[in-house]
């Protein structure tokens, strides 16, 4: 069954692997991606984007410009965690292709009203593109599908401040505006929400990309080692695998150097896998709010499961799902795009 989709990214490392998986799902229609400052600014995001789309030769695909900073906050980003340029050491060549007329809220309302009831909006990036959509138009959640977000950390540490994770510290009013709009839907719609406590046990090593090279038929054993030196890039003969393997290698630098391991967490490829199947992950509703005022603890993201707040439900959040699972999906449906891409 065909899924149409908006996704809304910050093109970062993780992002870049989400847009591969589903630009490698037959069944993903991806409708429009909008770009989200966060991991890099906006204009980088959007190019990181288009370049994706060339690689994969998807170029009938819009790219939208989103907003420049979040609704309040400063804008922060973390070249320090993706890179410079947010592709981590991956070389993408600059697309030539220009980006959509339209900026990103405005795709989001006028593709729900084009399609009401239809899409599945992704969202792996702060939550700033959607908060001005619904802003736009208050109808936007019940003209959704569904939406499946990336963000949030319950009972686990953040990765942005000890009790926040980065999309939703970035623009917390933007997850506020959100998870408010969307109370009370029905709950076979309710947003879908992977926090860190699920996307951190999902870790991508060396040998999952020495699979995926395998799959897709690269020439070279791609290995990527803990010693590599940083100005090592891979010499993978196929090349979404050599410039996928850069990207992931700078990530699994950062995680290491971060006493997380010489791994990857793959945060927005599960969020794509979700949007595409929810039923991988066990889900729990909630009712779900953002602390805005807290010295400190402003972007954390509080679940009421037990209804204390006596407010409606606003979210399913995955609690649990089979990582290795996760990952023969991955490595077979990007590594079988590559070698059919780049035989
Ligand atoms: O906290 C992880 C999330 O923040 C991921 O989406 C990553 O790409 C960054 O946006
Ligand atoms: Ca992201």
């Amino acid at each position: 069954m065909t899924v149409p989709l908006i996704v809304d990214v910050d093109t970062g490392i993780d992002d870049s692997l989400a847009l591969l998986y589903l630009l490698a799902s037959p069944e993903a229609e991806i409708l429009s991606i909008a770009s989200t400052a966060g991991n890099v600014s906006v204009n980088q995001v959007a190019a990181n984007n288009l370049a994706w789309l060339d690689l994969c030769k998807a170029t009938d695909i819009e790219v939208t410009l989103g907003a420049q900073v979040p609704l309040v906050s400063p804008l922060m980003t973390t070249e320090e965690t993706h890179g410079p340029r947010g592709v981590g050491y991956a070389e993408l060549p600059v697309s030539d292709r220009s980006l959509s007329n339209r900026d990103a809220a405005t795709a989001w309302v006028e593709l729900v009203r084009e399609r009401p009831g239809e899409i599945v909006g992704l969202v792996t990036g702060p939550l700033t593109n959607l908060a001005q959509a619904v802003r736009i138009d208050p109808d936007l959640p019940r003209l959704l599908k569904r939406l499946v977000l990336m963000g949030g950390a319950f009972q686990h540490p953040g990765n942005t401040t000890p009790t926040s994770e980065w999309n939703i510290a970035v623009d917390p009013e933007a997850a506020s505006e959100v998870f408010a709009a969307f109370s009370g839907l029905p709950e076979a719609r309710l947003p879908i929400v992977c926090p860190l406590d699920i996307t951190e046990t999902i870790e991508m090593l060396p040998h999952h990309i020495a699979r995926l090279a395998e799959r897709a038929g690269s020439t070279s054993r791609e290995i990527i080692s803990e010693a590599d030196a940083s100005d090592i890039r891979s010499t993978a003969s196929n090349a979404v695998v050599r410039h996928l393997s850069d990207a992931v290698r700078f990530y699994m630098k950062f995680h290491r150097d971060h006493d997380q391991g010489f791994l990857a967490h793959m945060h927005d490829p599960f969020a794509a896998a979700v949007a595409l199947n929810p039923a991988i992950a066990t889900l729990r509703t909630a009712t779900v709010d953002i602390e805005l005022n807290g010295t400190l603890t402003r972007g954390t993201t509080v679940a009421d499961w037990r209804g204390m707040w006596g407010r409606p439900l606003n979210a399913a959040i995955a609690s649990t799902t089979d990582p290795e699972a996760f990952f023969d999906d991955l490595i077979e449906r990007i590594g079988a795009m590559a070698a059919r891409l780049y035989p």
